[in-house]
Formats: C-alpha cells, structure tokens, sequence
C-alpha cells in the first residue's frame, strides 16, 4: 500500500502544479479550491500516508489499509471533478462534492482507526 500511495501522489503532484502554473499564468484564481486540495490530500496526505505504511509494514498489509486506499483514491476524483463543475457554475454537482467529501473524510478516519491499531513500536 506505502509504494502504490505514493506512486499516485506524485500524479497527484504533477496535477496539482500545472493547475498552480495555469492559475498563474491567467491570473484566474477561480480554481484555487482545487488546486490546493489536489496539492494537500493527493499529493501531501497521500505521500505521507505511504511514507507511514513504509516505515510500518504491520500497518500497510491490514484490510482497512486496503479500504483506506480505494475510498481515498475513488472519493478524490470524484470530489475534485465535482468541485470544477460546481466552480464553474454546475449546480448539481455539489452533489458529487457532498459524495466524494462524505466518502474521503471516512476513509481519513479509518486510516486513523488503521494507524492507531496497527502501528507498533
Ligand atoms: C509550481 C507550483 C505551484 C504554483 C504555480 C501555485 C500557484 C498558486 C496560485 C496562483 C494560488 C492562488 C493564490 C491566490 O488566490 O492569491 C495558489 C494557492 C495555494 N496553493 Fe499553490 N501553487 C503551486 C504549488 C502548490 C503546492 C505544491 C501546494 C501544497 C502542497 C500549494 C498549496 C496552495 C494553497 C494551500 C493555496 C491557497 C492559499 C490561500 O488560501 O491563500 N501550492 N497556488
Ligand atoms: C474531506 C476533506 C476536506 C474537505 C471536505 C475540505 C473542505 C474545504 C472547504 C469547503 C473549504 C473552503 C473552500 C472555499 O473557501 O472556497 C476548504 C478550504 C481549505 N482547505 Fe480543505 N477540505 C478537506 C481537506 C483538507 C486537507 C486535508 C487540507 C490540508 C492538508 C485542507 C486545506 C485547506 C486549505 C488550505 C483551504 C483554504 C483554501 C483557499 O484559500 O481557497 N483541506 N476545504
């Protein structure tokens, strides 16, 4: 699981900054919303989350490490995509915000829960 969170949180990183440069370069700060939650929970948390499943193995090959994974990376897209809609004048996707959000703060908590389980010194 360490490896596979950060292999898709440099994608997340690479995202994150052209959207960063795009928002520069126009001088349209519109996205900002996006660009800092694709930079903190795609890039940062992901990275962090790996790095800890790295140093704790125990961590890394539970179930809820597994579930923390996907509903991290399913509920990630879904609220970003969400969110650019939702900027740009697309009412109904708050919806897919409220959804992805919803599903992304579970998956935070059962990294948590995963975490103060499985991480032993
Ligand atoms: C080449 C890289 C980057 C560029 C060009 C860039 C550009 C920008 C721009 C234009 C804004 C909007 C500023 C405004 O609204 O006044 C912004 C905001 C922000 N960026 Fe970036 N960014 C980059 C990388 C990052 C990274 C790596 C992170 C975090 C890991 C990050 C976190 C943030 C945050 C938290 C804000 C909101 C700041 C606030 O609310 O005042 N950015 N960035
Ligand atoms: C499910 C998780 C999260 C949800 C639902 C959420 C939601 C929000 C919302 C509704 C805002 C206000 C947006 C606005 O003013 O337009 C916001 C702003 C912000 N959030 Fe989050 N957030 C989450 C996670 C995080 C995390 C993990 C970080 C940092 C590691 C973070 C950093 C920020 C920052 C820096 C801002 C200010 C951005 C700006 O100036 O536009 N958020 N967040």
């Amino acid at each position: 699981m360490g490896v596979k969170f950060i292999k898709v949180s440099v994608c997340y990183f690479v995202i994150g900054v052209c959207l960063g440069m795009y928002m520069s370069m126009t001088e349209k700060f519109t996205f900002t919303p996006v660009h800092v939650h694709v930079n903190l929970l795609g890039w940062t948390a992901m990275t962090l989350a790996g790095l800890i499943y790295v140093a704790f193995p125990s961590a890394s090959e539970t179930r809820l490490a597994k579930i923390h994974f996907w509903g991290h990376n399913l509920a990630l897209p879904v609220m970003m995509i969400g969110l650019a809609f939702l900027i740009s004048g697309v009412s109904a996707a708050g919806t897919a915000v409220a959804i992805g959000g919803t599903v992304m703060v579970l998956s935070i908590i059962i990294f948590a829960i995963n975490i103060l389980l499985h991480v032993k010194n």
